[in-house]
């Protein structure tokens, strides 16, 4: 889909569908709308007066051959209340849009940006609001012929004097979706045909295009390293474990400057192993990656944005298998720094991997650690699919990612992590054990676990175990993976 700035009178717009939004409020025709109506013969002030337009939440309302209009078709979204009227709806509204009209097998779609949003923020929330929209998970479907397809989107309602500021927003915004994309692209990949081998292949080709360092370690190197908790999900398997490493250092980079490490869990496909899962359902499991597709997403997109904070990306990726090699519950492992593991569950097995992955971010400089992971089953009875788990070792560093959360229109929430959980994961017989001997608090737990790996360097876990994967299809979303929190990571770095 091709997605342009058009600054020409949108009357003039000859386009299958021009699309634009209305307030739910005492007279929603107003501003361009009111201009629209005027046109059209009061046509708009008719449907508000018959209750058929009401300006709620998502409500669309589609006109055929609208008179005073080039375009064949006027879609009116509902843009609930102006007064909760922010980037995240703007986002959604055209999300929104581009799927309702492409169920329609709309091809060529002009939106009409209000008189009040002539903003570059505006046309980023647009931009990737239609590109994330008219992602499909249907790369393996053999039949394609019938599938519909939007050929071009484009952006209307700028004059030319605000073209800088829309071009500007539109690129920010394409460069985004186009990594959050890549990243769903990632998740939605079946087990047997990404696994911890293909991943990092793919994780090198997209840094060498996008001009990143890359390194890849395999089993060897990873043994060599010591790293004991990758390794002993690992065994299990007979794919073998890879280490992904992704630097972006900026042009000016000063020695002694802040270094982000960002960590991301990418299990390729999780069993439980000999603490196995049950069937049903097993196959979600091959999402266990998000964090770890969401991390490379980011540093796709860092790529482009050139930030001025160096950022390295460690993804520690391996299967987690039943085998006659697999660990069982009971093992002790020693992790790379040392401490050592009791494993009462192998289905525990994120945290594991996260531990090396962790602290070996830290070893190549890491000054600021985030950390995202599909980690626990207990956040999605905490948050539900709503929330992703925010978990924070300094709150300044957290209160930064919850603003950036914030500003990109994702949804976090923060956890508590005192002191107190840690007698949960105190060992018996080792330094720690990767499950809580007390009840509840699965999340926390986990990402207590974690903490133990991090030190004193400022470190947040965020748990998308419940945010990483849409069970449903939303209005301006498609069924399956999300990217969530990567558009939150890219905002925390560039403001950093
Ligand atoms: N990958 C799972 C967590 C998960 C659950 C992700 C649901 C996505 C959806 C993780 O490795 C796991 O199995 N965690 C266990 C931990 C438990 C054994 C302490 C869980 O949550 O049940
Ligand atoms: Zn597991
Ligand atoms: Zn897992």
């Amino acid at each position: 889909m091709q997605i342009t700035l058009e600054t020409q009178p949108y009357a003039a717009l000859e386009t299958d569908a021009l699309a634009s939004y209305l307030f739910e409020e005492p007279d929603p025709v107003q501003g361009r709308i009111a201009e629209i109506d005027h046109a059209a013969g009061g046509l708009l002030r008719r449907l508000v007066s018959s209750g058929e337009v009401t300006g709620k939440p998502l409500e669309m309302t589609l006109v055929h051959r609208p008179a005073g209009l080039k375009a064949s078709r006027l879609l009116l979204v509902g843009a609930g209340k102006r007064e909760k009227f922010d980037g995240a709806t703007l986002r959604k509204i055209a999300g929104a849009a581009l799927r309702y009209l492409k169920s329609r097998s709309v091809q060529r779609i002009a939106f009409l940006v209000r008189e009040s949003d002539v903003t570059e923020d505006a046309a980023q929330a647009i931009t990737e609001g239609a590109l994330a929209a008219n992602f499909e998970p249907d790369k393996y479907k053999t039949d394609k012929k019938n599938d519909k397809c939007v050929d071009s989107f484009l952006l209307a309602g700028y004059s030319d004097k605000e073209r800088l500021a829309a071009e500007k927003g539109l690129s920010r915004g394409q460069i985004i979706a186009e990594a959050q994309n890549f990243t769903r692209e990632l998740v939605n990949e079946p087990s047997n045909k990404l696994t911890p081998t293909l991943l990092a292949e793919k994780a090198e080709a997209m840094a060498k295009e996008a001009g990143l360092a890359v390194e890849i370690l395999d089993e060897k190197r990873i043994a060599d390293l010591k790293m004991g908790a990758l390794l002993s999900v690992a065994q299990g398997s007979v794919e073998p474990p890879r280490m992904i490493i992704i630097t972006y250092t900026p042009a000016n980079a000063k020695p002694g400057s802040p270094v982000i490490g960002l960590v991301g869990k990418a299990v390729t496909f999780d069993t439980g192993g000999i603490s196995i899962k049950p069937a049903d359902g097993m196959e979600k499991m091959k999402y266990d990656m998000a964090g770890g597709a969401t991390m490379i997403g980011v540093l796709r997109a860092l790529a482009a944005l050139k930030p001025s904070v160096k950022v390295i990306c460690v993804v520690p990726s391996t299967e987690n298998m039943p085998g006659g090699r697999a660990q069982k519950p009971g093992d002790i492992q020693t992790a790379m720094s040392g401490k050592t593991i009791e494993v009462l569950n192998t289905d525990a097995e994120g945290r594991l991997i996260l531990a090396d992955g962790v602290y070996y971010a830290k070893q190549l400089g890491a000054t600021y650690l985030v950390d995202a992971a599909t980690l626990t089953g207990a956040i999605v009875v905490a948050l539900a699919n709503i929330n992703v788990g925010v978990f924070g070792s300094d709150q300044a560093w957290t209160d930064k990612l919850l603003a950036s959360a914030k500003a990109v229109g994702e949804k976090m929430w923060q956890m508590p992590l005192d002191d107190d959980y840690r007698e949960f994961i105190k060992g018996t017989v080792a330094d720690i054990q990767n499950i809580g001997s007390g009840k509840g608090g699965g999340a926390i737990t986990g990402a207590m676990f974690i903490k133990e790996f991090a030190g004193d360097t400022p470190w947040i876990h965020l748990d998308i175990a419940g945010t990483a994967w849409n069970d449903d299809a939303k209005p301006w979303l498609a069924k399956g993976p999300t990217g969530v929190a990567l558009r939150t990571l890219v905002h925390l770095v560039m403001s950093f």
